[in-house]
């Protein structure tokens, strides 16, 4: 290929690219100042190119620009990062390397590449200094932060009894805590009780969510940076450090970034945390429990979660049984609910409907404690100020009774009449809610007389 065709790829290349590139011949005159270079200085092309290096930028000299030290004195400069101003006078920060290009013995041009980090590095201060203003991180979520105990825990169902019972041994000592449960079911609520109930509960308890942010963010949050790392251009404490004699909350750990769960495993063998971009060991003593929503077998299987860090993290194990699951707690919580938003909603809801009821305790809530929360709310919410009880009207049924709906009726093992049984009786269940277990309505509805419609009730066991 002749030169003149490997001129006009490379022209192409540089204009493409999203590194600046500047190349300054032997003489010290730019030969090559490309489209992002020029984005970069807010230089026009024409303004730099053929133009001897010092005369164009007049403030730089063979000690300050690194383009002049390659080309004076040879001198190879890796990945240096630099802030400085623009020609319109905006901050940049940029990661150069600069080399000269040596042929027999000789310098025959040298080159500059500058990678513009300035959005990265201004979206990590915006970051940190924001959470920095509120104060702790997990208040980027909650605003306030909410001090949990185990007096706050409402649950009598055993299965959710043994899950308490569990944790409140766990904060005898300061083993790892891996909490499984769906999402709502009280995780962070017993993540905190542990902490606050624990040798530690003066120092801080901080919760950060390893699902929200890119990796290299999370990293310089987790583990800090130091002036000089790539992240952050300031010396700042990361979580660990804040959380130092407390506790570390890791929500949705099957969420974290591969490649920072192997340092993650490093810190908690070694004790030790080392700052992004820093040199210095800092000793750390924090407790960790982590969460995930999905199933510990599922995360292993789909490698979401290192093994090594697995077994680290999970030496003590909380399944938290999912709403549907803890029949008792659902009466229990709905009447705490009801307390709580008739103070807030200024009502004096005294009990609810046996209808209503039966209808919570068939419904499957995905969305657990906080939907059977919100539900709660909203109910309380849509009663007149001099209605004391809830009943079946109060609620949106159209989220409870479609619930209904999606449960699955294939025809499984079970006869074609076994099947239609089933189906009748989901129907006659569903109209039922929907006319506050009133027969006569119910009736009219389905279209059959109001004795059949009993007759079925009472065959079906409907309660
Ligand atoms: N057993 C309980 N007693 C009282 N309140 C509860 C209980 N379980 C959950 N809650 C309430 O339900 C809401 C959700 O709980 P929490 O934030 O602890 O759930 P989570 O499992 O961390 O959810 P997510 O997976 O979405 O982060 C909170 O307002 C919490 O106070
Ligand atoms: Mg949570």
């Amino acid at each position: 290929m002749k030169a003149k065709e490997y001129l006009s790829i490379m022209q192409k290349i540089l204009h493409y690219i999203d590194e600046g590139v500047h190349v300054l011949d032997k003489n010290g005159n730019t030969i090559i100042y490309n489209e992002s270079m020029s984005k970069l200085e807010k230089m026009a092309t024409k303004e730099v190119m053929r133009k001897p290096f010092g005369e164009v930028f007049k403030n730089l000299n063979s000690e300050s620009s690194t383009l002049l030290k390659a080309l004076k004195s040879r001198v190879t400069t890796s990945d240096l990062k630099q802030t400085y101003l623009n020609k319109d006078g905006k901050e940049i920060t940029t990661i150069n390397t600069t080399l000269p290009i040596v042929i027999n013995d000789e310098v025959i041009a040298v080159v500059e590449v500058a990678k513009n980090i300035t959005k990265m590095t201004e979206m990590s201060h915006t970051i940190l200094k924001l959470q920095n203003e509120i104060g702790k991180p997990e208040t980027a979520k909650t605003k306030k932060i909410r001090k949990y105990n185990f007096n706050n825990i409402i649950g009598a169902s055993s299965n959710f009894v043994d899950v308490i019972e569990r944790a409140k041994k766990a904060s005898k000592n300061s083993a790892s805590v891996f909490i499984f449960g769906e999402t709502g079911t009280g995780k962070e609520l017993l993540a905190q009780s542990i902490h606050y109930e624990s040798s530690r509960k003066d120092k801080p308890f901080i919760a950060q969510n390893c699902a929200a942010l890119p990796e290299s963010l999370l990293e310089g949050l987790l583990f800090g940076t130091s002036k000089g790392g790539f992240t952050g251009a300031v010396d700042r404490a990361g979580l660990f450090e804040q959380a130092n004699g407390g506790t570390l909350l890791l929500d949705e750990i099957n969420s974290m970034p591969y490649e920072l769960q192997a340092k993650l495993l490093r810190v908690l063998q070694e004790n030790y945390i080392r700052r992004v971009g820093g040199t210095n060991d800092i000793p750390i003593d924090v407790r960790i429990i982590t969460t995930s929503n999905e199933p510990t077998e599922a995360i292993l299987k789909y490698g979401k979660i290192r093994k090594d860090l697995f077994y680290r993290l999970n030496v003590i194990q909380l399944n938290v049984p999912p709403l549907r699951d803890r029949k008792d707690d659902i009466i229990m919580l709905t009447n705490m609910f009801i307390h709580k938003f008739n103070e807030r909603l200024n009502k004096e809801i005294l009990s609810i409907t046996k209808e209503a009821q039966d209808a919570l305790l068939k419904y499957d809530f995905p969305g657990n404690v906080r939907e059977l929360e919100n539900i709660i709310m909203s109910a309380i919410s849509m009663s007149d100020d001099n209605e004391r009880i809830l009943n079946i009207n109060h609620f949106n049924l159209l989220d409870i009774a479609s619930n209904y709906d999606n449960s699955n009726h294939e025809l499984g093992d079970e006869g074609i009449d076994e099947y239609l049984e089933n189906l009748e009786k989901r129907i006659i269940e569903k109209i039922l809610i929907e006319k506050d277990f009133n027969i006569t309505k119910a009736a009219q509805a389905l279209k059959i007389k109001r004795q059949t419609l009993q007759h079925k009730i009472k065959k079906f066991n409907i309660q």
